[in-house]
């Protein structure tokens, strides 16, 4: 067992806070920081020889930890926390002394991960977790708190970090019905399958149900597409579009595209599944690209991110190519489509949604 000398200083210089790209990361590394506040100070927790982290973030202060195995279903994140040089699980296994957790936006997917840490901590361990107060931190506390009994609780940056020791008296009922929850489930009326956590988990998004309408039969050759959830516009592309020989779909959920595999199952066409990061641009090029590229990240608002998607696209794109958009009426992309030199037109717009179709000519 160690104590972590080196956390505070680490956390005052935190170069990798600077190096945040979305405001949600902010608001995730708020959750972070105050998630590491458990180990500073007069209460602090010691670090054990071994933890778990499910949704691994890195920090400095973990490049002195002896070992902190890593699971995140996010690729950019999980390539951020290897580039930090630590470990990262596909899956979760084993049993820890601690198991930290910074869960996502969903209640079932924070309390899901809450069962998920229970199995794998230690008897006598301890679940360590933080959250911003806008994802509900005073729930979720409250919620762990007539599971566990005891709970230590501290709140900084907006959010708060809570953890309790398993004693032997923990419900363990609470915790099966949170094990149920994380489970995968059909959207009603659809044979989609989806799980708590990955976009559009209970309905078809509408923009997508636009786009997807209005996507022309005479589709062919490869098709990529760009962040592609559990699947819904690739399979509109598969049912639609019978001249198409491929499809790669590219998403950073590892759980959606999971997802995405098993939707698709019964198509016999060519299909590649990434897990990957769009905004590091694609491999590959393309007859056609479609997306509804994503604009939030958690909670917060990132139009930079959808931005960054319209350029891979567009640098994705064979001459002649063509790419199939819907996107919030306010979001400009237009200009993005300007400047990346493709020539595009209003295909139809709702209350709410725009299409927006291009070409590289
Ligand atoms: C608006 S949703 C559209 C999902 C799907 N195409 C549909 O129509 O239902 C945007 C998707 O982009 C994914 N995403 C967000 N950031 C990403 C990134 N950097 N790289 C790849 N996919 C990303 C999200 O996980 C989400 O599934």
């Amino acid at each position: 067992m160690l104590p972590c000398p080196q956390f505070l200083a680490a956390s005052r210089d935190s170069p990798w806070r600077k190096r945040c790209k979305w405001a949600y990361v902010t608001a995730v590394n708020a959750a972070m920081e105050t998630l590491m506040l458990a180990f500073a100070g007069e209460d602090a927790l010691v670090v054990p020889s071994h933890a778990l982290f499910l949704g691994a973030q890195p920090h400095p202060a973990l490049a002195h930890w002896p070992e902190v195995c890593g699971w995140q279903p996010l690729k950019p994140q999980a390539a951020a926390w290897e580039r930090a040089g630590l470990p990262r699980v596909d899956a979760p296994a084993g049993r820890y002394p601690l198991v930290l957790v910074l869960p996502g936006k969903s209640r079932d997917e924070t309390l899901a991960w809450f069962a998920l840490a229970r199995e794998h901590l230690e008897p006598g361990g301890r679940l360590l977790a933080a959250l911003p107060n806008t994802a509900g931190a005073a729930r979720f506390e409250k919620a762990l708190a007539n599971a566990c009994g005891n709970i230590t609780s501290l709140q900084k940056h907006k959010c708060r970090a809570f953890h309790a020791l398993e004693d032997g008296n923990w419900d363990e009922e609470v915790f099966a019905g949170w094990r149920a929850l994380g489970g995968r489930r059909t959207i009603p009326n659809t044979k989609f399958a989806v799980e708590p956590g990955v976009f559009s988990v209970d309905h078809i998004d509408p923009g997508s149900a636009l786009l997807a309408a209005q996507l022309p039969a005479t589709l062919r050759g490869d098709v990529a597409d760009l962040g592609a959830g559990w699947g819904f516009l690739a399979e509109a592309v598969l049912l639609r579009c019978p001249k198409v020989a491929r499809i790669d779909l590219f998403e950073a959920d590892a759980r959606a595209l999971a997802c995405a595999r098993s939707n698709l199952a019964g198509h016999q066409r060519e299909m590649h599944f990434h897990w990957h990061d769009v905004c590091e641009g694609v491999p590959g090029s393309y007859d056609a690209i479609v997306m509804n590229p994503p604009f939030h990240v958690g909670q917060a608002t990132a139009v930079d991110l959808g931005r960054a998607f319209l350029k891979t696209a567009a640098a994705a794109l064979k001459r002649g190519g063509k790419l199939y958009l819907v996107a919030n009426r306010q979001l400009a992309y237009e200009a993005v489509l300007d400047a990346a030199g493709l020539v595009w037109r209003n295909a139809g717009e709702d209350r709410t949604y725009k299409l927006l179709f291009a070409e590289r000519r």
